[in-house]
């Protein structure tokens, strides 16, 4: 029997205050090989600005539900589907549909959160540090005594960013806002304005970086590449294009840009490439490095940082903030309490 859902729905691109609205609608039993999961938390990821902006990449035609990933608890499995009992806590990427209170999902894409993993930090673990772990262990292959740059260190992906790139023993430098730099210098890594360049002369005087991680674009790629080293081994891995967004500037077609960064691996003879890095749940890297980032999570290796909690009502209010506001780490939004 269908059952009422309420959700976000993205009905046009635009600001908040007129593109987003919540709605009560029907979800349908899970269908064969789904599970239906009562979602505790969603994800909150610049590429749901993106989408309601309609600047991601072959994204859906409005009216959608945002929502990249979840955590929550299996509610009802739809025939074939015997994994998960009901009431496992979970976690999945879904790209869409997780800013909701239910979501029917086929049950290859879900991961068992371990106990002792807090379902709001696990709600940040699909996008943002899946995305971290990826470039900084295969596209980057960070390793000790390396020096890694990374733009926005002090956002949700950066700090996955920074705290893998650590761990692994690299020396982490990257831009953020000077309320921040404390907590940086803190945690061990060197932190520069973005309202300035000083970066660039700083990071050329040390002879270069082993890897730019950059989610700016447009000219931020050329920037990231004339800080690569020269004497080993260098990258730039690009993975968004979000520098309009965080200034507000008029919005430009990012393909050139790309095309630009990726023609730079033609110069074969300069030790510097590029890769432009993305996650989806079909790459077979999806459910281990997940499940990695999860145990990791129990274990205490990482602590990923939860910015700030939004409760689904403030769903508004959340999409204004994104991108400003004190803090570092990751942004949630709370779907529902636990029972
Ligand atoms: N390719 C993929 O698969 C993938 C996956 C996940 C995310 N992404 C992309 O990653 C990007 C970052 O997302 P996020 O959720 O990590 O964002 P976020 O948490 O909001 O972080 C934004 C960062 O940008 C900094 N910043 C603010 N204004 C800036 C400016 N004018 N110039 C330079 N930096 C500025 C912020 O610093 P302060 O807070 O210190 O001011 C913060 O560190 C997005 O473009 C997203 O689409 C891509």
């Amino acid at each position: 029997m269908a059952i009422p859902n309420r959700k976000v729905v993205i009905t046009a691109y635009g600001p908040p205050s007129t593109s987003l609205q919540i709605v009560t609608d029907n979800i349908s039993p899970p269908p064969k090989d789904h599970v239906q999961v009562k979602i505790l938390y969603a994800g909150f990821a610049g590429a749901d600005i993106n989408m309601r902006l309609g600047v991601y990449p072959l994204q859906s035609a409005p009216p959608f539900t945002p929502g990249y990933c979840f955590s929550g608890r299996v509610s009802v499995n739809g025939p074939g589907s015997s994994k998960f009992k009901p009431g496992t806590l979970v976690t999945a990427l879904t790209k869409y549909d997780s800013d909701a209170e239910y979501i029917n999902i086929p049950e290859k894409y879900l991961v068992a959160i371990p106990d002792g993993v807090d379902p709001k930090v696990a709600a940040a673990l699909p996008v943002d540090w899946a995305t971290a772990y990826g470039m900084v262990s295969r596209a980057a292959k960070v390793s000790p005594g390396q020096r890694v740059f990374i733009h926005g260190i002090s956002g949700a992906v950066g700090q996955g960013i920074m705290y893998l790139s650590l761990l692994q023993g690299a020396t982490v430098y990257g831009t953020a806002a000077e309320r921040n730099h404390a907590a940086l210098k803190e945690a061990g890594a060197h932190p520069y304005l973005y309202t300035n360049k000083d970066w660039i002369a700083a990071m050329k005087d040390l002879g270069g970086v082993h890897a730019v991680f950059d989610a700016l674009g447009f000219e931020s790629f050329d920037e990231s590449y004339s800080i690569l080293t020269p004497n080993e081994r260098s990258v730039v891995v690009a993975y968004g294009n979000n520098l309009n967004n965080l200034t507000g500037a008029k919005r430009r077609n990012p393909w050139i840009p790309i095309a630009k960064l990726m023609f730079k691996n033609l110069y074969f003879w300069s030790n510097k490439g590029a890769v432009f890095y993305f996650i989806t749940r079909d790459q077979k890297t999806y459910e281990p490095e997940l499940q990695q980032l999860l145990n990791m999570t129990r274990d205490g290796i990482i602590t990923p940082p939860i910015k700030a909690v939004w409760e689904f009502d403030d769903i508004k209010e959340a999409h204004e903030a994104w991108g400003k506001g004190s803090g570092m780490g990751s942004p949630v939004i709370r779907i529902a309490h636990d029972a």
